[in-house]
């Protein structure tokens, strides 16, 4: 931004800053542990080698759950917040108060709703082509078919065995079968390939009007609502493939595959199908959806504290921050500002706040996500840090963490950079492993 921020932002940045440098001080001693429990066990690549070892797969669970786990890991987040002690938490505990919630996010320094919701003027940025205005030449050898492959897969896939697993948790009917790899019946990331289809198909649409796509998306939106809507859900906004016991799991800190990751996913299609496609039926939907994940993380913090919600993000959440960021924007709702900042994950952007290179050991992609959201907040906000923490970002993994191919990640995890040998080392010794995990029939890789 060109102009200097007004002097409030400037004070909110600068206590923003102190409050992660100090949470940094501490983090610095349990290093990396910050990130890596559960997120080492919820790596796709580690859970798919996990289960090509039929059999020992709980205990392996176990054994690597207790090598990693580090019981120090809670009091790394203590003194991030000064919840404990002061008067607003005795008066939070009576009554939970998302804008207090927000101000101590923000440092307490009495940001209001209005200034967090200013938006920066939109000629700030670039504005993108809206889709509906740019064709592709369907005789182009390359992108023209390119896209047109693209559609005739997407016309290929099934509305039914696509919300099978949606159906199955709504105790509705589920004609068909359920897709298989990370779509099969009893796979824990079970619908977040729902979520891609939902988002790919309203930029598709957008990009070809297409009709038969147009009313099988729509049709996959409806078929999800009916399962929101469902009994089973009691009006409560729950939508998911798999069952809530699954986020029981997440907040009690226990094994379980990466339920907000898959979240995110189905989040983000429904909000593409509305801000892409129009379908106003979708916005509800997310909306009601962040009701329900908002409920949730406020009981967490109710019933157990702030920390035991910052340590449960360390299982992967895809990019909850990005996807609440963007339903902010459309709603000015300051429940869904502040759910997004609870998906800010402390412990890593207040690493980047700091300019601290270290990336070596982190999952990357739990953390791309995560800055990607960041700059989101940005954008939304205007907190200027949070342009900082992603520009920094995008300097440190363009200069010594990039890999000649143009990738940044072996085995889905940044390594320690100032060592040839070691890049050496474990590309050798991963691209076994992980060129037969991407040959698996049925596998699905993503981000
Ligand atoms: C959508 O695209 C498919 C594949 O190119 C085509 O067969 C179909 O006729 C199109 N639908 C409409 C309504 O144009
Ligand atoms: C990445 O680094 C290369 C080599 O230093 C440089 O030429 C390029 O401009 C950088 N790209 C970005 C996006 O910073």
């Amino acid at each position: 931004m060109a102009s200097a921020p007004p002097p409030a932002m400037a004070t909110a940045t600068a206590v923003a800053l102190v409050l992660l440098l100090s949470s940094v001080a501490v983090v610095t001693v349990v290093a990396k542990e910050c990130t890596n429990v559960p997120t080492q066990l919820s790596s796709h690549t580690v859970r798919a080698r996990l289960q090509s070892t039929p059999g020992a797969e709980e205990w392996r669970w176990r054994e690597l759950f207790h090598d990693h786990l580090n019981p120090t890991d809670e009091s790394a987040w203590m003194d991030l917040l000064p919840l404990a002690g002061s008067t607003t938490a005795a008066a939070a505990a009576e009554e939970f108060d998302w804008a207090m919630l927000y101000r101590t996010l923000k440092g307490g320094v009495g940001s209001s709703a209005a200034q967090a919701g200013a938006t920066p003027s939109s000629s700030s940025f670039l504005v993108e082509a809206s889709l509906h205005d740019v064709r592709l030449d369907p005789g182009d050898e390359v992108y023209g078919r390119a896209q047109q492959t693209n559609l005739e897969y997407l016309l290929l896939l099934d509305v039914d065995r696509l919300v099978w697993s949606f159906r199955r948790q709504a105790g509705l009917p589920a004609p068909g079968a359920p897709y298989g790899g990370w779509e099969g019946a009893v796979v824990e990331l079970r619908g977040h390939f729902v979520g891609h289809y939902l988002s790919a198909a309203a930029k598709m649409w957008a990009s070809t009007h297409n009709g038969t796509l147009a009313g099988k998306m729509s049709a996959v939106v409806d078929a999800l609502h009916a399962c929101q809507q469902a009994p089973a859900n009691g009006g409560t906004g729950y939508l998911s493939a798999f069952p809530a016991e699954f986020f029981d799991r997440f907040e009690a800190i226990q094994p379980v595959w990466a339920p907000y990751y898959t979240i995110h996913k189905i989040m983000q299609g429904l909000l593409d199908q509305y801000m892409v496609a129009g379908n106003g039926k979708a916005l509800a939907m997310v909306v009601a959806m962040a009701g329900y994940f908002g409920e949730r993380v406020r009981s967490v913090i109710q019933r157990h504290s702030i920390e035991r919600h910052w340590t449960s993000l360390n299982e992967e959440t895809g990019g909850m921050n990005d996807v609440l960021y963007q339903l902010y924007a459309i709603t000015n709702d300051q429940r869904h500002l502040v759910l997004a900042h609870l998906f800010d994950k402390p412990c890593f952007l207040g690493l980047l706040a700091v300019q601290a290179d270290s990336l070596s050991d982190f999952h990357a992609n739990t953390h791309i996500p995560i800055v990607v959201g960041g700059q989101m907040r940005y954008e939304v906000t205007g907190d200027p840090l949070y342009k900082e923490i992603a520009t920094f970002f995008m300097d440190v993994v363009n200069s010594s963490h990039t890999y000649a191919t143009g990738g940044t990640s072996v085995s889905e995890f940044w390594y320690v950079t100032d060592s040839r040998m070691m890049a050496e080392v474990y590309t050798l010794s991963s691209v076994g492993s992980f060129m037969s995990e991407m040959i698996l029939p049925g596998s699905t890789r993503s981000v």
